[in-house]
């Protein structure tokens, strides 16, 4: 059987398919964040995602957590679990924020990943007075912030002369410990996101998708060519697993009602998105729960039919499952406890520590 990973998207801005629940009232706080991050550690989870979004995208008013002093604070209360924070270029010089990374890591004992992310928030910088290039210009400007990154996270001393970066004679320590480097994934679907992903990431992140568009994209990623270990493949999925199916359907139909209610802030969010962000052109045509793509990548049944989903994806290059939930406490418990055992694995923490596997 090929070797899986799950991890759980943390609650850096509340639930995840609907916002107005009976079940899980609205938490985004740094203490719900690290009790599900542990918990998820107890149960035998092996990664989080913590995501970037420094104003709320969803709710303009409502709390959202920060995702990289919060991973350096997760970094220092768990012991296990792989601890991977989203990263917009925009938003911090690569200098900075290869810094940040290595000490993260440093804390962390080797547990740390950084996620690339492109931005699609337009808001969230004008506001700020930060620029916002359109699509591609973003992705040219990422791409040389990532490659200096790369290079100093990996300790080298970098000199740098590029369009938007001048870096002389730079070294940063402690570097990385207990291996080469932390793990670099990215997240994003165009073209310069697949051409950046291959070149210089370690993990390409999916949004949830059908399997036949999966192992598309899986396909197309591995054709390209590409210096040193073959790229890893990661899938963000909303789950319902239930005893049944009819019981899971019921459970998506409740959360597909209970997200009617967030119809005027998702328009808010609709006017805030880049429309040349292809992701969200994908994601626009199909109809789900969650974010990310979320129910579409069909992990909602029968705990049997979820885990042959999850089986198929793993066959065609998926190794992470990023797995959100809702209510996320309580489902997560679910999953460990009903889908784990069908991978041989038990839900606890049983599995050695990550930083002894190879990057
Ligand atoms: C697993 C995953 C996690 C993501 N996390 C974030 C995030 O934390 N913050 C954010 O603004 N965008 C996030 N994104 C969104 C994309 O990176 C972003 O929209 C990007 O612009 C995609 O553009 P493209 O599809 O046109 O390449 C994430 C995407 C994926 C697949």
């Amino acid at each position: 059987m090929p070797h899986i990973r799950f991890g759980i998207w943390a609650p850096v801005h509340g639930n995840r398919a609907a916002a107005h629940d009976p079940l899980e009232p609205y938490d985004a706080s740094w203490e719900h964040n690290r009790d599900t991050v542990l918990e998820a550690e107890a149960l035998g989870y092996d990664a989080t995602l913590v995501a970037q979004h420094t104003v709320n995208p969803h709710f303009a008013e409502r709390d959202q957590l920060d995702s990289w002093t919060a991973t350096a604070a997760l970094a220092a209360v768990t012991s296990r679990i792989e601890l991977i924070s989203a990263i917009k270029p925009g938003l911090f010089h690569p200098v900075v924020l290869a810094k940040m990374a290595l000490q993260i890591e440093e804390i962390s004992g080797g547990r740390f990943g950084l996620n690339l992310v492109n931005a699609w928030n337009h808001a969230e910088f004008e506001k700020a007075g930060l620029p916002f290039p359109e699509h591609d210009a973003r992705y040219a400007y990422g791409r040389e912030w990532l490659s200096v990154v790369r290079r100093l996270i990996g300790g080298e001393t970098v000199t740098h002369r590029g369009d938007h970066f001048t870096v002389d004679d730079y070294t940063l320590r402690p570097a990385s410990r207990h291996r080469a480097r932390p793990r670099i994934y990215l997240g994003g679907e165009s073209e310069p996101a697949r051409a950046l992903a291959a070149d210089l990431s370690d993990v390409w992140f999916i949004n949830g998708q059908p399997l036949d568009s999966v192992e598309a994209l899986i396909r197309d990623l591995k054709a390209r060519p590409r210096a040193g270990a073959p790229l890893g493949f990661g899938l963000s999925a909303f789950v319902i697993a239930r005893e049944t199916e009819a019981e899971a359907k019921a459970e998506h139909r409740r959360l597909i009602e209970l997200a009617e209610k967030d119809k005027p802030a998702k328009a808010i969010q609709a006017s805030n998105t880049d429309p040349n962000v292809v992701m969200f052109q994908t994601m626009a045509q199909r109809s789900f729960v969650g974010t990310n793509g979320g129910t579409a990548a069909g992990l909602v049944g029968s705990y049997d039919q979820v885990a042959e989903r999850i089986d198929a994806f793993s066959r065609v290059g998926v190794e992470l499952f990023m797995l959100q939930f809702q209510p996320l406490r309580a489902e997560q418990r679910r999953f460990a406890e009903e889908i784990f055992p069908r991978f041989g694995r038990a839900a606890n923490p049983s599995r050695p520590a990550l930083k002894s596997e190879a990057l």
